[in-house]
């Protein structure tokens, strides 16, 4: 009889990392409302961080702060704005500072998403997930980045793996993380000396995620998301456990860098 197929176990941080290990830091997070960039910002708040959340739904960035600050006994606001408008994170960033007088880590998480073909894309939508996604990330680094240097925090850019190969009716994303890609390289060569490091994470299908429902239900064939080495699809306590690392001491050395956490798919997306 052929060996059952050996299964990886999603684990929380916290019975990998210490828990104290951010207490007295402070994490800014745009999307943190809900998906992946919740489930970031939950991680560093188990491990003793405050947090800022930053997006547009107000109603819900509210709900999601209370639950964060009632599940892991820390504090998190919610700072609702576009990431489109630098004068909302401007502001936003004030308010984190009157709250908590502090900003250690970014998460540069807020992104759009939706399958077109280059022929049904208009220029306004391609220019909408450019905006949202790219220059939202500048825009986030412009706003932060006197705090970061003054605590020598860190940032982690929230990116993909659509673009390593040519994706169908992703030009637009594609394009956008490319950009990412290179703004937290190009951060990382020209802040390090300032003691700042900057990551890029880029998740693979994650289960449970606005992005995933959106994308798989329609397109799976399209996307390569059939079967990944490792036997499952990804979970949010992935991509917040590589963000815990990413933001320890434990990852000093490294900046500029591009992590793929999606459990090898993208390697058997090239080889198919
Ligand atoms: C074609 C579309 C479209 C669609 C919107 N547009 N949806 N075009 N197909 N399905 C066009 C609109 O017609 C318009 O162009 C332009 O895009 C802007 O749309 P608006 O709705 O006016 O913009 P806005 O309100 O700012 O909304 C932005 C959005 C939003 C991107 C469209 O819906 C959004 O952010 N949704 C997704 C959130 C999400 O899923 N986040 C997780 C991303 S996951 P015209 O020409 O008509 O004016 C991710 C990684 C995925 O990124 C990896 C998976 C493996």
């Amino acid at each position: 009889m052929a060996p059952k197929a050996y299964v990886s176990p999603v684990v929380d941080s916290t019975l990998v990392f210490k828990q104290d290990i951010f207490r007295g830091k402070v994490v800014f997070c745009t999307g943190g409302g809900s998906g992946i960039c919740r489930g970031m910002t939950e991680a560093m708040m188990r491990h003793g961080a405050d947090a800022a959340i930053f997006g547009r739904k107000l109603e819900r960035l509210t709900q999601t702060a209370s639950e964060l600050s009632e599940a892991t006994g820390r504090t998190c606001i919610p700072t609702s704005g576009d990431v489109r408008q630098p004068n909302m994170l401007k502001e936003a960033v004030e308010k984190t500072l009157q709250r908590f007088g502090r900003i250690d880590f970014v998460i540069c998480g807020a992104a759009g998403n939706f399958l077109a073909p280059i022929s049904g894309l208009s220029e306004n939508a391609f220019r909408t997930v450019m905006e949202i996604d790219t220059i939202g990330s500048y825009n986030t680094v412009k706003a932060t980045l006197p705090h970061v240097r003054f605590s020598k925090g860190s940032y982690v850019f929230v990116s993909a793996t659509l673009h390593y190969n040519a994706t169908p009716y992703q030009a637009h994303v594609s394009a956008a993380k490319a950009g990412v890609d290179a703004l937290a390289k190009v951060l990382a060569v020209e802040e390090g000396p300032h003691g700042v490091r900057s990551n890029v994470i880029a998740p693979g299908p994650i289960g449970n995620t606005e992005g995933m429902e959106r994308l798989s239900n329609k397109a799976p064939q399209h996307l390569g998301i059939n079967a990944g080495p490792v036997g499952r699809i990804g979970d949010i306590k992935d991509i917040a456990n590589a963000t815990v690392f990413l933001f320890s001491d434990a990852a000093s050395f490294i900046t500029g860098q591009v992590l793929p956490v999606d459990g090898g798919w993208e390697h058997l997306r090239t080889t198919q």
